[in-house]
């Protein structure tokens, strides 16, 4: 078990980069099992989750080779012969239900152990089966999970939710069906994009990327590809509300700055101005971080929705953001039913937020936030807690930060880069 001391109150500053989306990365080693060919994917971050994810693919039989300070990963599925995923491993990952798709895709059929992930919300997978029930899959929801298709057929599916992880599996299965799929309601996040330009590089043909309808027309096996990831939004977002939190100045170069239109607005509801310059965000020190009513002078809200709505994982670095500056707002998560719960933690060290509901929480500032020893409950709000210290006085022991690094890539040592007194130590 490894814990984070930040010893909190240095304004953070520099520049850094971000590396490539976890959440593109993830269903993209999945879609590698559509091939008998090399797959190489480039900027892909040195993450648990990644390694999690690799770990699953090499117990399949693909030939793994993860050359980590390089970013770099070649995987070849050749030797892959087995359908069924039983590894428990599955279960300490969201993204392993990625895996589903791609096996019925290969074989025509899959047993998989339910995903796991971080402890956020119900998190269910109806959405997933539900579409692709409609490509003429059957599946038997137990442990383990088994479906079989005897031919994929292309279909118009209706999506009940604008899941990502459901699109995603969509996609890997529906690149393989017969004839053409169109998916409405489908997620259309940069990630979801990134995995489409993936596809298409393996020979996919997937109509609509970026919108919320995805025609896919299926063909038969794919071939290899080699693929940078795209980077990663909300790491850019987090070290841009760090920045902030600490009334620091950072550059974040690197980025598309299309991507970032409605991170800069919410954030700029908390009086926050991100500039953009090209290829690159910055933060400047010394803003007056002014929360802005609405016209008519009332409660400032942010909240999170699918893309391209304000994304669900930068709602905790926004509530914490939001102690810092000057006046209340309302962040209603949408879409998580127990992601708010890490305000207690807030509001030990000194934070007032009201937690009006599990999907609300009214956060009154700016406060003055004091170190103390705080635990990681899942990934975002872990990292949304290692601002929170940042900008505290005094030291700030964080624990369980497995959750945290996850999703992060050597956080001490960049942070550190920004000047961040921080270090990691290992419990005995
Ligand atoms: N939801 C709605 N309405 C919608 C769409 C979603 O209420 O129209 C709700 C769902 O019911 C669910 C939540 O929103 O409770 C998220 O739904 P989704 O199915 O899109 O989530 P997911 O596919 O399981 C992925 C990411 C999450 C990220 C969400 C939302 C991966 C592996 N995971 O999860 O990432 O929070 O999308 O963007 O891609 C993380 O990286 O920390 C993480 C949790």
């Amino acid at each position: 078990m490894a814990r984070y001391l930040v010893k909190g109150g240095t304004p953070l500053h520099g520049v850094i980069r971000p590396l490539g989306n976890k959440n593109a990365v993830l269903p993209m080693i999945a879609a590698t099992l559509l091939t008998d060919a090399p797959v190489t994917l480039k900027n892909v971050p040195d993450i648990t989750d990644v390694r999690t994810m690799l770990g699953l693919l090499r117990g399949l039989g693909a030939q793994v080779s993860f050359r980590a300070r390089e970013h770099a990963v070649y995987i070849c599925c050749d030797g892959v012969r087995q359908h069924r995923l039983l590894d428990e491993k599955v279960t300490e990952v969201r993204a392993s239900i990625l895996f589903f798709g791609a096996l019925l895709a290969r074989f025509g059929r899959v047993e998989i152990l339910s995903p796991g992930g971080c402890q956020i919300g119900l998190r269910q997978v109806d959405t997933h089966f539900m579409n692709l029930a409609k490509l003429g899959v059957s599946v038997s929801y137990g442990s383990p999970i088994r479906a079989e298709a005897h031919r994929l057929c292309g279909a118009a599916v209706w999506s009940d939710e604008t899941s990502v992880t459901a699109t995603a599996n969509f996609l890997l299965a529906a690149v393989r069906a017969t004839g053409e799929s169109v998916l409405y309601n489908a997620a259309c996040e940069p990630h979801i994009q990134d995995l489409c330009r993936l596809l298409g590089k393996m020979g996919a043909e997937i109509q609509g990327i970026g919108t919320n309808r995805l025609v896919v027309r299926g063909a038969g096996p794919l071939h290899g590809a080699e693929h940078d990831v795209a980077e990663d939004y909300v790491e850019t977002g987090s070290f841009l509300a760090a920045a902030a939190a600490t009334g620091g100045a950072v550059r974040v170069e690197h980025v598309n700055t299309e991507s970032y239109n409605q991170i800069i607005h919410q954030f700029s509801k908390l009086g926050v101005e991100v500039r953009t310059k090209p290829g690159a965000l910055l933060v400047r020190a010394g803003q007056e971080m002014r929360i802005r009513s609405t016209l008519d002078g009332r409660l400032a809200k942010i909240e999170c929705l699918p893309w391209p709505g304000f994304p669900a994982d930068l709602l905790q670095i926004a509530l914490v953001l939001a102690t810092q500056c000057t006046g209340k707002v309302l962040i209603h998560d949408k879409m998580f039913e127990s992601r708010l719960f890490f305000v207690d933690k807030l509001i030990r060290m000194g934070a007032e937020v009201f937690l009006s509901d599990p999907h609300r929480a009214i956060v009154f500032g700016p406060k003055k936030l004091k170190g103390k020893f705080i635990e990681s409950p899942d990934l975002r709000a872990g990292m949304a807690l290692v601002i929170a210290a940042l900008a505290a006085e005094g030291t700030s022991e964080i624990d369980n930060v497995q959750f945290i690094e996850r999703g992060y890539e050597n956080l001490v040592g960049r942070l550190q880069g920004l000047g961040a007194d921080i270090e990691r130590r290992t419990s005995p």
